[in-house]
């Protein structure tokens, strides 16, 4: 069916109101809607374009997720070349260039120079007709780039189409695509946790993104633009000098650097430089180095180009962030929570300005990749206030005796087994209790609310009784005295006396509380309760094998062998033996079966906006023998909706599933 005039106003109106919303956050930062709003407003454009496909148009900002993937890209033969930039290393350098500006222009002025950042990017091209985005390409040669468009549309603070109007019929833009060191942390973060491989910088992370054939991958990663000039104006003009022009790709929805200035003389441009080199390291994105361009059009014209540069433009360039050292020794660092990290042993190097020697390696898994070896010449980079990191080894300059990194087998700090699991990238220490590295996490966990609840047993108080030597284990909390009490920082008689009452009163708990309290790896408060309702005690848990640990309702193998793990410490099980030692006690619980278990076999899912995390939620499900489930099905029993429920809920509705919301859920648990 042809869309009626009706839908195709609507669909129009539909997406200039998204890409003005769209400017509205992203351009300049200045939301007018909720993101919740803005979903709504795509989500009805969607609608109206899967109902009636002629309405999509290639700049529709639903095209942002990614489009089908392609075979190759096409090659662009840029109208106008995009050249490249002379550099200068020093005052002298810079100086030497002004010197030679002035000279070609017969000035005896000072020269209006527009100075921004240089981005550590890669360079773009867009070309807007009638002000929409027709093509994006890469710089490639200079001359010949590579068709990009679709992955371009995917970036948020690229516009579609231009806003305002009086821009030329045919405009091409050009500025750097680059990944925001945030974006490349989360990023390379979490392709460490699932053991991928990482990006070496943003810039490679930005490259590799912007190259990818299935633009739905492109989409998924956090590129940005700042553009810094144009190449081909064809059907209208832009301004007499760089600085106007640069306002106008502005006020037409363009992303400009904030950090754009208008500076004279030489003395202002490299304070400039150097005020930028101090921010470096606080601003969101690599930058290495900060551009000058002499601002009046008609003086650049005179000056012209040679070869490959521009004579009217410079970068003057940073210290690099990336050094090449050696890697002489490497150490395991064990973190609060038992994770080991190696840490690379360097011959000290300057990186940007700081002498490097230590740099994270982040895992084994890395190092792998990385193909790193003791005796290797490594490249080191620092990068702002993240931890410095070794990118890589440099093969070539391998020598004979090099030597394989390999994980020790015990703790370092405790001699506990170093347990890996299989498809995890961080390997732990599994001596949790006892771990000198891991005790003020696991003190302070184990007197949390929801574990013993030590009422007054602060993360503060924790820190001191052990950086005084007073405690080593949870168990050491049941032998202090008032006195020791009442000597630490801030504590009074009576704050102390009310603490050796709650220590007290917390020896009198549950079993669930309890095993909770042990903090072992995965097993969070709702597991805890299975363990305790299915084992009924300490002593089964611990002689439980891996099947057997299997049949709780929800615990799987990761889980299984984490709690095996742990039992199998003997300086954990001393641990706990002094803990019950020392007066700790539950009353009996009684035993339920998983197959008895009040909601076993019930499937669940929870959909729309709750009050509460869902994890919580589900943990509590979980814990009374329920399934909870990601899509609604015929098995599906019951639907949890909060606020804003979509798909699942019109799906469980149709199904004729029994849909609850909070107040019906909390009767239902209640009537267990
Ligand atoms: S102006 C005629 N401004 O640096 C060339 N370039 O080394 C005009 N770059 O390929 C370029 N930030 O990708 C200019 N603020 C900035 C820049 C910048 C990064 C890159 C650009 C270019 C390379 C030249």
């Amino acid at each position: 069916m042809m869309p009626s005039a009706e839908s195709q106003a609507e669909a129009e109106s539909l997406r200039k109101e998204i890409e003005y919303h769209n400017r509205r956050y992203y351009a300049l930062d200045d939301p007018e809607i909720t993101d919740i709003a803005y979903d709504q407003l795509l989500r009805q454009l969607q609608a109206l374009e899967a109902q009636y496909p002629e309405l999509l148009t290639p700049d529709s900002p639903t095209q942002r997720v990614g489009a089908k993937p392609l075979d190759a890209f096409a090659e662009v033969v840029h109208p106008v070349p995009m050249l490249s930039l002379d550099n200068a290393f020093d005052q002298q350098e810079f100086a030497n260039f002004d010197r030679r500006v002035r000279e070609r222009l017969e000035l005896t002025d000072e020269v209006s120079y527009i100075v921004e950042p240089k981005l550590d990017g890669l360079a773009i091209s867009l070309l807007y007709e009638e002000g929409q985005l027709v093509r994006g390409a890469t710089r490639g040669d200079g001359n010949v780039g590579e068709d990009v468009t679709q992955n371009i549309r995917t970036i948020p603070t690229i516009p579609l189409c231009l806003t305002g109007s009086g821009w030329p019929k045919r405009l091409e833009v050009r500025g750097e695509i680059y990944m925001p060191k945030a974006g490349f942390n989360r990023l390379n973060e979490r392709a460490r946790q699932r053991g991928e491989k990482s990006f070496a910088n943003p810039r490679n992370a930005a490259a590799g993104s912007l190259r990818q054939l299935d633009s739905k991958i492109a989409a998924g990663r956090p590129l940005a633009i700042y553009c810094y000039g144009f190449g081909l104006v064809e059907g209208g003009r832009l301004g007499k000098s760089h600085s106007e022009s640069m306002a106008l790709l502005e006020g037409w929805g363009l992303r400009i650097s904030p950090e754009l200035e208008k500076v004279s003389g030489i003395a202002s441009c490299h304070n400039y430089y150097q005020q930028m080199a101090k921010r470096r390291d606080g601003l969101d994105y690599d930058i290495d180095g900060v551009v000058y361009k002499v601002d009046d059009l008609q003086q650049q014209q005179h000056l012209g180009f040679v070869s490959r540069a521009p004579r009217w433009a410079i970068a003057w360039k940073f210290p690099a962030l990336e050094e090449m050292t050696q890697l002489l020794d490497v150490d395991f660092q064990v973190g609060r929570t038992g994770a080991l990290t190696p840490v690379a042993r360097l011959e000290p190097v300057q990186v940007a300005g700081v002498i490097v020697s230590n740099a994270t390696l982040h895992n084994m898994d890395e190092i792998q990749r990385k193909d790193v070896r003791i005796g290797d010449t490594v490249i080191v980079r620092r990068a702002g206030d993240v931890i410095p990191e070794v990118v890589r080894s440099v093969p070539a300059k391998r020598p004979a005796d090099a030597k394989e990194i390999s994980l020790p087998k015990q703790c370092p700090e405790c001699g506990s087994e170093v347990i890996r699991l299989e498809d995890e990238a961080v390997a732990r220490c599994s001596g949790g209790l006892f771990c000198p590295a891991q005790r003020k996490e696991a003190i302070k966990h184990f007197a949390s609310r929801k574990a013993l609840d030590i009422e007054g047993l602060g993360d503060k108080l924790v820190d001191q009784l052990i950086d005084r030597a007073l405690i080593h284990t949870p168990a050491d909390l049941f032998t202090l005295t008032l006195e020791q009490f009442a000597d630490l920082d801030r504590m009074a008689e009576k704050s102390a006396q009310n603490l050796l009452k709650a220590l007290e009163k917390s020896r009198q708990t549950t079993l669930p509380r309890f095993l909770f309290s042990l903090g072992i790896r995965e097993v969070g408060e709702a597991t805890a309760r299975s363990l305790a309702l299915y084992f009924g005690g300490i002593e089964p848990l611990q002689l439980a094998d891996l099947d057997k640990l299997q049949t709780v309702s929800d615990v799987g193998p990761i889980v299984a062998e984490h709690i095996i793990a742990f039992f199998r410490q003997p300086h954990n099980i001393e641990v706990i033996d002094a803990l019950i030692e020392a007066g700790i006690q539950w009353p009996a619980i009684e035993q339920i079966a998983a197959d008895q278990q009040p909601l076993a076999d019930k499937i669940f899912v929870l959909t729309g906006s709750l009050s509460r995390p869902r994890s919580v939620i589900k943990e509590q499900l979980q814990a009374l023998g329920a399934k909870v489930a990601g899509s609604v099905s015929k098995k599906t029993d019951y639907v949890v909706a909060g606020e804003d429920a979509g798909s699942k809920l019109a799906k469980a509705e149709k199904l004729g599933i029994e849909v609850l919301d909070e107040a019906a859920l909390e009767v239902l648990l209640a009537q267990l």
